[in-house]
């Protein structure tokens, strides 16, 4: 098991997410549908330990979350997680390789940093880069940019993979071939893969669909 909710709830000046539980496996995946201001990005921050529940538990890889100090739960987060938001947050003054290969920065072993190098060409290959490896971003199409995020949200292998609204900012074209990318890399990768969306048209790339409604996640039938 990759990832568990139990009983999460989370209030602000009213209550958000009501006692959902919610278990992810590895090669499951997850799309998350409800209107704005329905709490979406509340449960996924959370799951990524963003952000902390009023209640409930997270387990992440084994490991009871709200056990883990703050260093902890970066430790987390740089090697179980990888995320995707609607905006892809290149550097502009990075060629998109830089760019991927950025969480490396730290890691001093240079073995590790060349199998980084390695999987970060053979995944701008798969996602149709392979030609605009030393680009900057503003060389590029904000498809193309949304590509390489989630290139570099798979640079570390990770267990889980989350994107938010992962098409936002896409036109209807590359909106759909986004979300047949990420179907495809989900049963590739088999890691497990949360998507929240308004597109039902992302959302049916994806195994199981879920609405967030009034606090709690019903499942909904594919279209
Ligand atoms: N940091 C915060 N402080 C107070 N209220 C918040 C905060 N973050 C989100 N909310 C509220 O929680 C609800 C759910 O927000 P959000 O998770 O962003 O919804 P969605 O992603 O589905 O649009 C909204 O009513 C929002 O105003
Ligand atoms: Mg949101």
């Amino acid at each position: 098991m990759l990832a568990e909710f139990q009983n999460i709830s989370k209030q602000y000046d009213h209550p958000v997410l009501k006692e959902i539980s919610l278990t992810i496996h590895r090669g499951d995946s997850i799309a998350i549908v409800g209107p704005s201001g329905s709490g979406k990005s509340t449960l996924l921050n959370i799951l990524g330990t963003l952000d902390r529940p009023s209640s409930g538990r997270v387990i992440l890889n084994g490991q009871v979350v709200d056990k883990l100090d703050d260093n902890q739960l970066a430790g987390i987060r740089n090697r179980f997680i990888g995320f995707v938001f609607q905006l892809h947050y290149l550097l502009p003054q990075l060629t998109l390789l830089e760019n991927i290969l950025l969480p490396m920065l730290p890691v001093k072993d240079k073995l590790v940093v060349k199998e980084a190098e390695q999987r970060a060409y053979k995944l701008l290959d798969r996602v149709g880069l392979n030609d605009r490896v030393t680009h900057l971003p503003g060389e590029l199409s904000v498809g193309e940019c949304q590509r390489a995020a989630v290139v570099r949200a798979l640079i570390n292998n990770p267990g889980l993979l989350l994107a938010d609204e992962p098409t936002g900012s896409l036109d209807e074209a590359s909106a759909a071939s986004l979300g047949i990318l990420l179907g495809e890399l989900n049963r590739e990768e088999e890691m497990g893969m949360v998507v929240v969306t308004h597109s039902m048209e992302i959302a049916r790339r994806m195994k199981v669909i879920y609405k967030l409604h009034s606090g709690r996640l019903e499942k909904i039938d594919q279209p």
